[in-house]
Parts: C-alpha cells; sequence; structure tokens
C-alpha cells in the first residue's frame, strides 16, 4: 500500500507508472469530524468513476483511469496529484450559499469555478489564483488549464446527468501531472458530486450523510443503477 486516505487506500502495481485505487465504505464529512460508514458505498463509486472516465475518454478527455479491475478496485497511471481541489458549480449549494449568501439553488451560467487548496490541516481553504501561485501549487498556464478542463468536464457530463434524470448541481476535481500533461484523476462519484432529482429534487449524493438525510445506502444505489445499468 502506498496512501491511505479517507475514501480510498493507493497500491503499487509491478509497473512503476500503474496504481490500484481501492474504493472503501469509509465516509467522512466536515474534515473528518463527522464519520461513518455507507454500505457498498465503494462499489457504488468504483463502479460510478469507471463509467464517468469512460465517458470522458470518449468525449475526448483523458484521465487516470486505465480499466476497472473488480468490484473495489480500479487501475490507474500514476499521477502527481497537484493539491489543488477545483469545484465547478451549475447551481448554488453547500458552502457558496454560506460564504456569499446567495438563495440556495440559485441557478449558476455560465459556471462557477472555484479552487480549494487540498491540506486537512488547513480545512481544505478556498484560494485564489495569485494564493496558487504563491504557494507555487501551479503556473499560470496550468491554472488556465484546470480551469479550461473542468469546464470541458462540466460539459460532457451536465448533459449526461441530464438522461439520467438528475442535475449536476456541483463538483469536485482533482487532476494530477503524468508525462508532462495535466490530467483528471482521484474519483467522480457521489461523494465528490452533488446530484438533485429533477423530478423531485431529492438530494442524490453526499449531503444525505452530511446532512442525516436517511436513505443514504437506497440512494448510493439508485444512482449506481441511473448511471451504469
Ligand atoms: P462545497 O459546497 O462544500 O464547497 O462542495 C462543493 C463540491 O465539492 C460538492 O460537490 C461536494 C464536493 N466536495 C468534495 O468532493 N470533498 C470535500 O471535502 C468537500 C467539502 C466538497
Amino acid at each position: 500500500m502506498l496512501y491511505e486516505g479517507k475514501a480510498k487506500k493507493i497500491f503499487l502495481t509491478e509497473k512503476d507508472d500503474e496504481l490500484i485505487q481501492y474504493f472503501k465504505d469509509d465516509a467522512t464529512a466536515f474534515n473528518a469530524e463527522k464519520r461513518g460508514t455507507i454500505l457498498k458505498k465503494g462499489v457504488v463509486n468504483n463502479a460510478i468513476s469507471a463509467k464517468l472516465f469512460q465517458h470522458l475518454a470518449d468525449a475526448g478527455i483523458p484521465s487516470h483511469f486505465i480499466q476497472q479491475i473488480n468490484d473495489r478496485e480500479m487501475l490507474t497511471r500514476r499521477v502527481k496529484i497537484i493539491p489543488v481541489e477545483v469545484v465547478v458549480r451549475n447551481r448554488a449549494t453547500g458552502s457558496i450559499v454560506k460564504r456569499l449568501g446567495l438563495e440556495e439553488g440559485l441557478i449558476i451560467d455560465p459556471p462557477l469555478i472555484e479552487f480549494f487548496y487540498k491540506d486537512d490541516s488547513l480545512g481544505d481553504p478556498l484560494i485564489s489564483e495569485d494564493h496558487i501561485r504563491l504557494l507555487k501549487l501551479a503556473t499560470t498556464g496550468q491554472i488556465e488549464e484546470l480551469r479550461q478542463q473542468a469546464l470541458n468536464i462540466n460539459e460532457v457530463l451536465k448533459p449526461f446527468f441530464q438522461k439520467k434524470g438528475m442535475f449536476l448541481v456541483d463538483f469536485k476535481l482533482e487532476f494530477g501531472l503524468w508525462s508532462g500533461q495535466i490530467i483528471v484523476a482521484d474519483e467522480i462519484s457521489p461523494d465528490t458530486c452533488r446530484f438533485w432529482d429533477i423530478q423531485t429534487g431529492e438530494r442524490m449524493d453526499k449531503d444525505r450523510f452530511r446532512k442525516d438525510l436517511g436513505r443514504i445506502e437506497e440512494t448510493y444505489q439508485e444512482v449506481l443503477k441511473r448511471v451504469c445499468g
């Protein structure tokens, strides 16, 4: 094992440039102040991430994803993660509502990009492009690349989820450096996205855990069915 995070473990393989990403059922919120288990979450998030990375590849957007190995593991390229979380927002909810006092559910068009510093000891603070340069996390050109790739991914995923009856409210991406290229990495799942059912407005993501909305496992299974079924 190379690394264990809150929701995943990373394993080395025989190949220097490939890793195995193992998805756990562990769930955390509020910088791990709240902890729990969502039964079968790892299986759901592995399958959904695999499907979405494959869909992005079909649309010409590369990622670290190589192939799914089994129900909890995927084979990935070995990237050097850029410690910047890139958030795309199509509607206002979550931290932006608290921070800016926006109306819950406000449509954000064109979509908004935000950057957060991936550092648990600091609580993943919101940072500006100047902060990213100050901390030497990325260059001006790389920041522009992160922004453009995040917007492109949104343009591909928004209609994908629309067809499944879900509004892609917002999501968080992590990127990595791989042979001189910036590619999307980590996972794209109900842990890292917000989906609202188009018919009912029901929350279909990790907000059910964060906010104790109940029917957590059932909702993850429903998202799996809609995305991969
Ligand atoms: P936020 O509204 O809490 O800033 O969250 C924005 C998006 O980022 C939302 O889709 C959930 C996702 N997210 C993560 O993937 N990891 C995190 O640690 C947090 C706080 C949010």
